[in-house]
């Protein structure tokens, strides 16, 4: 898929998913505006990106539970570029835990505040730089822990509730934007691995994810994918 020249702000890019989603999109000839929460990290990855081409990275700052490093980061952005094409929601953190008590009450503030009010804010501040893209997605990555009933992940209670927020914000998006022609497309995958083999009897992986977000984005434009849902591998022992 060719992705020469289109203009993309991944958050959480320099490790893990968020990583592989910036090296997959400046393979295919992306122009990505990645951050993450240590700027070094970050500038790290756009480097390494940078090096081997074909597409180009700039490296920023973004500590999404923290609305003013929103802001600059959004502001950022709009100094590089007059328009944005696809923005992908994909930094939060995951946290452990069977009981409420198990994660300290800063931690739950952090997890709740960049899930929830982080992703609102960037994406309220990135709009209109989305708004003037001839072809405007916005990417949620979200978890099987956003979907209503799902009890199978081991997450602490607040990061289900920090997907749950991000999960209504993806739903409402998606039908207010489609009169404007922007696209809103919400992945809900279960526990997955950065890397392994992609046989129908083993985890889902990184690639297959990263796949899916490809395949949604590179649709024509009539093909509004609204959420990519998973089966999970089955525990014999269940
Ligand atoms: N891996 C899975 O099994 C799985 C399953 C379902 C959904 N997901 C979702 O997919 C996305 C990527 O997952 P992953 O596997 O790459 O996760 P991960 O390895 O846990 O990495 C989390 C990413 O989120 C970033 N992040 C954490 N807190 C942040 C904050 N306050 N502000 C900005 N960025 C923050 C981290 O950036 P720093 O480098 O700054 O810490 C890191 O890049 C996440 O939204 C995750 O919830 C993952």
């Amino acid at each position: 898929m060719d992705l020469d020249g289109v203009r993309v702000v991944i958050t959480g890019a320099a490790r893990g998913t968020g990583r592989l989603l910036a090296e997959a999109f400046a393979e295919r000839g992306a122009q990505v505006f990645l951050s993450a929460r240590d700027l070094g990290a970050a500038e790290h990855v756009a480097d390494a990106i940078n090096r081997r081409g074909p597409g180009r990275a700039d490296a920023f700052r973004c500590d999404l539970a923290v609305p003013d490093s929103v802001r600059v980061f959004a502001a950022a952005v709009a100094g590089r570029t007059s328009h944005l094409d696809v923005l992908i929601n994909n930094g939060a953190a995951y946290i452990e835990g069977e009981d409420l008590a198990d994660v300290s009450d800063d931690v739950i503030d952090s997890v709740m505040a960049a899930g929830g009010t982080g992703t609102v804010l960037l994406t309220k501040h990135l709009l209109p730089l989305l708004r003037a893209s001839s072809r405007p997605d916005i990417v949620n990555m979200i978890s099987a822990c956003g979907e209503v009933g799902h009890r199978r992940s081991g997450a602490h209670p607040a990061f289900y509730a920090a997907k749950h927020a991000h999960a209504g914000l993806a739903e409402i998006l998606s039908h207010r934007l489609r009169p404007e022609k922007i696209r809103v497309i919400s992945l809900f995958p279960p526990d997955f691995v950065q890397d392994g083999p992609r046989q129908a009897d083993s985890d889902l992986t990184a690639r297959s994810v990263i796949d899916c977000v490809l395949f949604a984005v590179g649709q024509p434009r009539d093909c509004f994918i609204r959420e990519f849902h998973f089966e999970q591998v089955r525990n014999p022992h269940a």
